[in-house]
C-alpha cells in the first residue's frame, strides 16, 4: 500500500486587497446576480468571466419549475463565452451569491457539474483558469480546476 496526499493552495483576499481588474470582474458578477431567475431557491448567483482580450461575459442562475432543468450561473456564463468567443480563452471567473439583496457570508463554490465543465474548458484552452469565489467579506482565489476537482474525469480516461 502507498499513500497519496493532496494539497491545495487557496489565496484568501479581503475585498479591498483585490487587483483593479479583479474588482471590476467581481462587480460584474454582483451586477449579474441581481437578474438571476431563482424563484424556487431564492439563491441568486452571479458569474463573470474575463477573457484574454479583456472582454467580460456574465451569467446568472436560471431555475425551472422542473428543478433539474435549471442551470447554474457559471454554466450560463462559461457556455456563452465558449459559444461566442471560442478563440478568446477564459482567464478568470468570479462567482458570488446573494439572497434578497444580502451577499451570502460563505464563499460561493461551484457545484460538481460546473467544476466538470471548467475542467473541459481548461483542457480545451490548454491553460489553467483562475477562480475568484466571493462572499460578503472575502474572496478565495484558486488557480486551476485541479484544486477543486482532483482526479476529474476527462477525455484521456476514455481510451485504453
Ligand atoms: N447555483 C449556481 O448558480 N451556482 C453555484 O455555484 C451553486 C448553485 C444555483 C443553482 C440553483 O439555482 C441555486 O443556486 C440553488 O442551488
Amino acid at each position: 500500500m502507498k499513500e497519496m496526499i493532496l494539497t491545495a493552495k487557496i489565496e484568501v483576499y479581503q475585498l479591498d486587497e483585490l487587483s483593479e481588474e479583479n474588482k471590476i470582474l467581481l462587480d460584474a458578477a454582483k451586477k449579474a446576480s441581481a437578474s438571476a431567475y431563482a424563484p424556487y431557491s431564492h439563491f441568486q448567483v452571479g458569474c463573470a468571466v474575463r477573457l484574454k482580450s479583456g472582454s467580460v461575459i456574465t451569467g446568472n442562475n436560471q431555475e425551472n419549475a422542473a428543478y433539474t432543468a435549471g442551470l447554474c450561473a457559471e454554466r450560463v456564463a462559461i457556455n456563452h463565452a465558449m459559444a461566442w468567443y471560442p478563440d478568446d480563452p477564459i482567464e478568470c471567473i468570479a462567482i458570488i451569491a446573494q439572497i434578497g439583496g444580502i451577499w451570502v457570508k460563505e464563499v460561493c463554490t461551484p457545484c460538481g457539474e460546473c467544476r466538470q465543465v471548467m475542467k473541459e474548458v481548461e483542457l480545451r484552452i490548454q491553460h489553467p483558469i483562475t477562480m475568484l469565489l466571493a462572499s460578503a467579506t472575502e474572496v478565495y482565489k484558486i488557480t486551476g480546476i485541479e484544486t477543486l476537482l482532483p482526479f476529474g474525469f476527462n477525455a484521456s480516461t476514455l481510451s485504453l
